[in-house]
């Protein structure tokens, strides 16, 4: 570790997974794709192995880590579940579907993992390769994305390499960008089962309400200080002005377009907010490696993904 020395990127394969669980055991930092962005991963058990994201990232310490795992059986070890949540983890696990839950009293977590808070965030990701390291791994994982605080998420080992390279200490490459592209929906459960959205993301909330819950559904408007504390309005950031909304352009401004705007690079030609979410962070990461001084994104429609799609977009332009 170091600025000095070039992190290694490694493949994915059985090898790969076995020396990344290594260096974890020792309290090393690992990137890892997940389907919905790459994660800087360490042992969640060890306050050293910690402390060390929040160094490699300049993350500031109020702002806590989603602790990745296994299986709702590993969640139960950490959390005092409520029901709700037991159903849902039950039903949507492993998926892009984060909850915040009362922490366990005796959970065998480093205290920087939750800043102080007395919940805890979990997450069992829907990915081979994460899923086969938490396998290998007899402790869970702590993992924030894996890039420098407040600039754009990564969807590719290249892009973790951006901003990390140099200090962490291995990048797994399943040679694929990540399928979701944005971070996963985070949700608040609590005892009483009420329940409020901290983060739009793939999992679509509304959706999952008109099915499964009678529970009162309150949905944050805004972030809650104490709730969210890692919801920062700057964000996401590629390092220059961002226009959003845009329908006229200049000629220094990088166009990130969508539907019937091509732009330098589109999020999709079709229109498609799928495959815009898919495509988001690696448009950003264009825009802030062009030459352009200034950056404009077309309209994206306000519903569904949509919606987690403007979250990020408002964020990497504040
Ligand atoms: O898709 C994802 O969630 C990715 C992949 C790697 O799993 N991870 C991710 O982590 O996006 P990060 O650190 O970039 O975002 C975690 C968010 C932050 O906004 C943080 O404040 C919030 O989760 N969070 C963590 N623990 C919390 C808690 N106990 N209460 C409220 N918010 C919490
Ligand atoms: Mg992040």
């Amino acid at each position: 570790m170091g600025g000095k020395n070039a992190t290694e990127t490694v493949l994915a394969d059985t090898a790969g997974i076995a020396r990344a669980a290594a260096i974890l055991e020792r309290g090393g930092l690992v990137a890892v794709p997940t389907e919905t962005v790459y994660g800087l991963a360490a042992r969640a058990d060890s306050p050293e192995a910690v402390a060390k994201i929040y160094a490699a990232k300049g993350r500031p310490s109020f702002n806590p880590l989603i602790v990745h795992m296994r299986d709702v059986e590993q969640a139960r070890r950490l959390a005092d579940l409520p029901s709700t949540a037991e159903t849902l983890a039950e039903l949507y696990w492993p998926a892009p579907l984060t909850m915040v839950v009362p922490k366990r009293a005796d959970a065998d977590l480093a205290p920087a993992v939750t800043a102080g808070l007395p919940t805890v965030a979990l997450r069992s990701p829907n990915h081979p390769t994460m899923q086969a390291l938490l396998a290998a791994c007899d402790f869970p994982l702590a993992a924030p994305s894996a890039n420098r605080s407040g600039f754009v998420s990564p969807t590719s080992a290249a892009h973790v390499a951006a901003t990390l390279d140099g200090r962490i200490d291995l990048i797994l490459d399943d040679g694929f960008a990540c399928t979701e592209g944005l971070e996963s929906t985070i949700v608040a459960i609590r005892e009483d089962h009420s329940w409020s959205e901290l983060r739009a993301g793939p999992v679509d909330l509304d959706q999952l309400h008109k099915f499964y819950w009678d529970a009162p559904y309150k949905r944050a408007k805004t972030s809650n200080a104490i709730e969210a504390p890692g919801q920062l309005a700057s964000h996401y950031s590629p390092g220059k002005p961002i226009r959003l909304n845009a329908k006229n352009f200049a000629p220094d401004e990088f166009v990130i377009g969508f539907g019937a705007v091509a732009g330098d690079c589109t999020l999709s030609g079709k229109g498609e907010l799928n495959q815009a979410a898919t495509r988001l962070y690696d448009c950003l990461h264009l825009a802030a490696g062009s030459e352009k001084p200034r950056i404009a994104v077309a309209t994206i429609p306000e519903v569904g993904i949509g919606r987690a799609i403007n979250d990020r977009l408002r964020r990497a332009a504040a």
